[in-house]
């Protein structure tokens, strides 16, 4: 008898399937800086480009070395090792210096057409995401360039800027970056959209390493790691929502990722959690990374996954950006798609009246646990007219994955009856979908940059503030108390729990697991406001309005991707009971601080000294005077 042939579809799925062993690698990764041509250099490119092989402490001389070089230092490199550098990098136009956007509308680069143009599309956030040294938090840059009509900083200097950008094609140019700015002693930037809400993209005097172009996207049918064996796709740093979800989408397939169009998915925001309208489903978008490339502090690179340096995936997954190495790619869990019904609505206190209007957006709030539980996350605004009197909600959207408008009708039954016995008028305009990327291309819309005027802070609110009466009313006061100081407030409804699955042991904030509402605020001051009104209005937020969130939530903490640069006791905020065994992990792959950012893992040894005294990178980046774990080490040597 002869055997059946093997039926092709099988055999396709069978080429597919990953052989757990191998290391998969996109083209890009596979040219590499590699010891060998290293060695091959003359004496002075190899002290240039050469590997770390001292991992021991950074050995600081307070005298000398106190700061890390900048342009204006002796030891600065001289015109012609950056000329050696951009001759090693991939293309010959890799590396740029850089010249700020806003240089076109003043002194002698002024052309006022073109800064008429760059002045009417400066708050689209594509002006800054595919500019290789834009951030969209344009304060935490210093200000020091941008059209006068929208800051008028007198003149154009790169303020927190970084000097010098390396547009990476492939791995090698990452580790030529990082191997030249160790060696230099330069400090060393990450931007790969500027999303990052404390400016932790920029920074003066740096080499940056540019993540933008790193696209490429592949999936694999059946992949197996542990007790998973499913789905999955492996995306370049520099692949964005939009990207990710439209490749998904064809394979019938979808992503945890955000909610924002743009977002830099594979980059920062997956390292620092990573929230997602899938998120009530499916955890944070790092639950469910299998595997990252990354090259480290040392110009290594290597594979941070379950069973390969298991101590760096940990910490990758959810220890935040720009703090543990370049990572180049990162291997995710995928799914099928899913139909998704979307409600929105809003409330005006202008046409409804007070009373009424708090009443709503009260028993609105007070369903948050129920929502979760059923698998939803929302994003809503609460917003403050700007006479201060009146008052918006708006729900855009009520976001209800795998849900029929009749499954959606139930879960919002027990609002509508409260709100129609209270004679509150309820009707929202609901949406079908076949599957989540039409839903998430039609419910979220394109967020603008920040404006230059504005810091934000945030909270993740705890189930159990939700559990009482009194929890609810005096959570929702605290609030409501902020809306009424002028205040907007952007809240998101999700539960991270992976009730489904059961949590996995990462480096997310401990804060996630029992939150039901992370929530946003911003505080504004006027556009011409000195450093020390800045400075006073600052704390008035931080320690006045944010303090009083606290308050309400003194077990709980705070996202670090949607955070205050100022936050008070940020390690516990951010990580919680993780931050002890995220500092040795810092310190065992990264003990000379190559990488640095503001209230990163590891960050308390340095600070940016800039040169208005706020919160932001244009300075120079300084060893702290004092008694710091990292000064102690220093008294050592
Ligand atoms: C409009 C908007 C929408 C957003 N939507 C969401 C959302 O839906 N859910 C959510 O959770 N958050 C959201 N965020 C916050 C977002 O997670 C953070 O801004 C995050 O830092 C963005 O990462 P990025 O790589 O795109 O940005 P960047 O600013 O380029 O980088 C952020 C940080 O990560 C570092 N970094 C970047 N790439 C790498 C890399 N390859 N290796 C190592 N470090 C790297 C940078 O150095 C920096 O420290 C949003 C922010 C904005 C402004
Ligand atoms: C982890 O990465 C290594 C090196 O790339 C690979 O050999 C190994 O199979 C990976 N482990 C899993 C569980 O995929
Ligand atoms: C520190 O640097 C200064 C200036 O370069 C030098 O004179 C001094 O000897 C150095 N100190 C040590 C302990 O190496
Ligand atoms: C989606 O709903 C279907 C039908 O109710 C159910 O069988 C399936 O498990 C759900 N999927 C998820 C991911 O919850
Ligand atoms: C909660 O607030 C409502 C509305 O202000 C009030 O009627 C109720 O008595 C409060 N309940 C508790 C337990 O504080
Ligand atoms: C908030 O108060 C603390 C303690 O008094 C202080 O150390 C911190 O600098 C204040 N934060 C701001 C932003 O002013
Ligand atoms: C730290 O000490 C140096 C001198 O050693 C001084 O120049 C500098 O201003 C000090 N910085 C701060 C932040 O105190």
């Amino acid at each position: 008898m002869m055997a059946p042939p093997l039926p092709a579809l099988l055999l396709a799925f069978s080429l597919l399937s990953i052989p757990s062993q191998a290391r998969i690698l996109f083209p890009f990764e596979q040219r590499q800086l590699t010891k060998e041509y290293v060695a091959s250099l003359s004496e002075a490119d190899q002290a240039l480009f050469g590997f770390d092989d001292d991992l021991s402490t950074l050995a600081v001389n307070t005298t000398d070395k106190r700061c890390r070089y900048g342009p204006a230092d002796g030891k600065w490199p001289a015109e012609k090792a950056w000329t050696r550098l951009s001759k090693q990098l991939s293309t010959a136009d890799a590396l740029i210096k850089t010249t700020p956007q806003a240089s076109v509308c003043y002194g002698t680069a002024k052309d006022d057409a073109k800064c008429q143009t760059l002045t009417a599309s400066w708050a689209n956030s594509y002006t800054h995401i595919d500019d290789p040294t834009e951030v969209l938090s344009p304060i935490y840059q210093g200000l020091t360039c941008q059209p006068p009509t929208i800051y008028n900083s007198g003149s154009c200097s790169l303020g927190g800027y970084p000097s010098y950008v390396i547009k990476a094609a492939d791995v090698l140019d990452i580790q030529l970056g990082i191997n030249f700015a160790r060696n230099d002693y330069l400090r060393l930037v990450i931007k790969n959209t500027g999303h990052d809400f404390g400016g932790k993209s920029v920074g003066a005097g740096s080499l940056s390493i540019w993540t933008h172009g790193l696209k490429d996207i592949q999936f694999f049918d059946s992949y197996t790691d542990g007790s998973y064996k499913g789905p999955a796709v492996k995306a370049g740093a520099g692949v964005q929502a939009f990207d990710l979800y439209k490749a998904a989408n064809e394979k019938g397939l979808v992503v945890v990722g955000g909610e924002g169009q743009t977002v830099g998915i594979m980059g920062g925001y997956i390292q620092g959690g990573g929230h997602s309208p899938l998120s009530s489903m499916y955890g944070m978008a790092a639950d469910n990374v299998l595997g990252f490339e990354i090259v480290t502090a040392t110009g290594e690179f290597l594979t941070a996954n379950s069973t390969s340096n298991p101590d760096l995936f940990w910490a990758l997954r959810g220890g935040g950006g720009g703090t543990f190495g370049v990572v180049t790619s990162v291997t995710v869990k995928a799914f099928k798609d899913l139909p998704v019904t979307a409600a929105s609505w809003t409330f005006d206190s202008a046409k409804l009246g007070k009373d009424k209007f708090w009443t709503a957006a009260k028993a609105i709030f007070d369903r948050s646990t129920d929502y979760v539980d059923n698998g939803i996350y929302t994003y809503f605004i609460l917003s403050p007219s700007t006479n201060g009197k009146d008052f918006t909600f708006t729900m855009q959207p009520f976001f209800a994955p795998n849900r029929t408008t009749q499954g959606l009708n139930v879960i919002l039954a027990p609002l509508q009856s409260q709100l129609t016995a209270l004679n509150i008028p309820f009707s929202p305009k609901i949406t079908e979908y076949k599957g989540f990327y039409p839903a998430w291309q039609a419910e979220f819309s394109l967020e603008t940059q920040s404006d230059v005027q504005t810091a934000f802070g945030s909270r993740l609110f705890p189930r159990s503030n939700f559990a009482s009466e009194t929890g609810r009313n005096v959570t929702f006061t605290a609030l409501r108390q902020t809306a009424e100081a002028g205040q907007m407030i952007i809240g998101f409804n999700l539960a991270p729990t992976l009730a489904r699955g059961g949590n996995p042991d990462n480096a997310v904030n401990p804060a996630w697991r029992s939150a039901v509402l992370h929530a946003i605020t911003g505080l504004r001051w006027d556009v011409k406001a000195s450093a020390s009104d800045i400075r006073a209005a600052r704390t008035s937020f931080t320690n006045g309005t944010m303090k009083r969130w606290r308050d309400v939530t003194p077990s709980s903490g705070s996202y670090l991707n949607e955070a205050d640069r100022l936050e008070p006791n940020w390690q516990q905020s951010f990580w919680g009971n993780n931050y002890a065994k995220l500092l040795q992990i810092k310190k065992d792959w990264d003990p000379k601080d190559v990488f640095w950012a503001a209230n990163a893992v590891g960050s308390e040894g340095w600070v940016v000294e800039s040169v208005d005294g706020l919160p932001n990178e244009n300075g120079k980046l300084c060893k702290v005077n004092g008694t710091t774990a990292a000064v102690a080490e220093e008294a050592k040597f």
